[in-house]
């Protein structure tokens, strides 16, 4: 769990991270992501369990969410500033962002729910589960519509503009439900297991899966175009809204950008060998943000096909006000959740000003885990040392901070001195 840091700290060495825009903060793979509307605000959802929610603008996380056991592998930006999460162990959390526990839970998947997609209205919020239904959530409140059909797990949903669902799923099948609940479903069946799906506007719905291709289905699941993408499964899709566009990710090939019209490739989007888990486009599809397996969501600007750094977008890097400090550089793996000035305020996590001599979870405001709440440390240079010495899992168990571990002792030594310069009260 330490590559995260391994990682910023070689990366910072040949300077590559100072002034790239990323999202840096889940102590996992980064599972799903979803822009809200306003496209200023990103949830994300990984394996550490954890649902973050962050400013795009600025790349700090607002809040950690923690609810679920086991993976969070779907998130899904609802009208009024609502998120919603779900994954492994088949709940959906409805949240209203700034609460630290969920305004709603859905229940009823047996299995892990794998994907979450609203409705074209804003009504309804489509779940897909690997215990092989698709549920209807009215999100004013009410029963779920279950839809059952498919022979495995589901795996990915997608409207079509009259709100006609789409599922896919491991059985190789598509399955369009439509809108009106008496008329039958259509069904239409792919030679391979089927993982993900993206819709664009005009209807034009793709698909991939284990066979490494990308399919353009018309609305009764006909194949219109079929193109060997890459050589391993397609595990993420993402299609930008004009249509003009399709992201394509596959374990260990990178993401590949696809003319949507005709499917061939543009460009190559180098992650560094790094897999990538999620895709979602930004920016009314000029950015492309990918979720990967080193924990970090990264952004590309699509046209260039060159990561975002902060000279493109305007950004600062939020480490550049401790420029010239050698210790500061192993912060960048806080500097998301955490600020250190009395005048900041809290961000995901609680400010750490005046953080030695401490004692936990006694920030003012600051909404804190139950599992926080009734531990008994105070803070000093010895115990914040040993808490990532161990990690936050090991040594505060049941805490929403994200995992993460500093393996090397001067690392941890420059992160004390570190935070003792820049957390001093007087
Ligand atoms: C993704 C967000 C995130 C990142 C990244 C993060 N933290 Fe945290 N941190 C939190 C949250 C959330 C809490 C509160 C935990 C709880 O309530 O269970 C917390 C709590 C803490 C506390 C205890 C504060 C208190 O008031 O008791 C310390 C110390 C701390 N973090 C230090 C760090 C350091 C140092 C790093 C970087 C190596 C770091 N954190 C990275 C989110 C984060």
């Amino acid at each position: 769990m330490h590559k995260t840091l391994a990682i910023a700290l070689l990366a910072s060495v040949f300077g590559a991270t100072a002034h790239s825009a990323e999202l840096r903060g889940h102590g996992g793979p980064v599972r799903a992501i979803s822009v809200a509307p306003d496209g200023k605000t990103v949830a994300t959802g990984s394996f550490d369990t954890k649902t973050i929610i962050w400013s795009l603008e600025t790349g700090e996380a607002r809040d950690v969410l923690l609810f679920h056991e086991g993976e969070v592998s779907a998130v899904a930006a609802l009208p009024n500033g609502r998120f919603a999460s779900a994954g492994a162990d088949g709940r959906i959390a409805i949240w209203q962002t700034g609460r630290g526990e969920p305004a709603r839970i859905l229940e009823g998947h047996t299995g892990p729910v794998a994907d979450l997609e609203l409705s074209p209205d804003g009504s309804m919020l489509a779940s897909a589960s690997w215990d092989t239904t698709v549920r209807l959530w009215p999100l004013a409140g009410g029963e779920a519509r279950v839809l059952e059909g498919h022979g495995a797990n589901v795996n990915a949903l997608a409207f079509l503009a009259d709100a006609t669902l789409v599922s896919a799923g491991y059985d190789a099948t598509v399955m369009f439900w439509p809108n009106q609940a008496e008329a039958p479903p259509i069904r239409a069946v792919m030679p391979t297991p089927l993982n993900t799906l993206a819709r664009a506007n005009g209807d034009r719905l793709f698909v991939g899966g284990a066979d490494g291709q990308v399919r353009l289905l018309d609305r009764r699941g006909k194949v219109q175009l079929e193109v060997q993408v890459l050589r391993k499964p397609v595990i993420a899709l993402a299609a930008t809204p004009d249509a003009n566009h399709l992201a394509v990710a596959g374990i260990g090939d990178g993401i590949l950008l696809l003319d949507a019209m005709s499917l061939s490739t543009i460009r190559t989007l180098d992650t560094s060998g790094v897999a990538v888990w999620s895709l979602a486009f930004a920016a009314g599809g000029k950015t492309l943000l990918a979720g990967g397996a080193d924990h970090l969501v990264r952004e590309w600007n699509i046209e260039t096909g060159e990561r975002l750094g902060a000279a493109a977008t305007g950004r600062t890097d939020p480490m550049a006000r401790y420029a010239g400090n050698p210790d500061a550089e192993v912060f960048r793996a806080c500097v998301a959740c955490h600020t250190l000035d009395p005048n900041d305020g809290n961000r995901a996590g609680p400010t750490l000003h005046g953080i030695f001599g401490r004692k936990i979870a006694s920030v003012p405001g600051y909404h804190y885990s139950p599992a926080f709440r009734k531990m008994d440390i105070v803070w000093t240079p010895q115990t914040v040392s040993e808490l990532f010495e161990l990690g936050p899992n090991a040594y505060t168990p049941g805490t929403k901070m994200p995992e993460q571990t500093i393996s090397n002792a001067e690392d941890r030594a420059a992160l004390i001195r570190f935070l003792q310069a820049e957390t001093r009260t007087d």
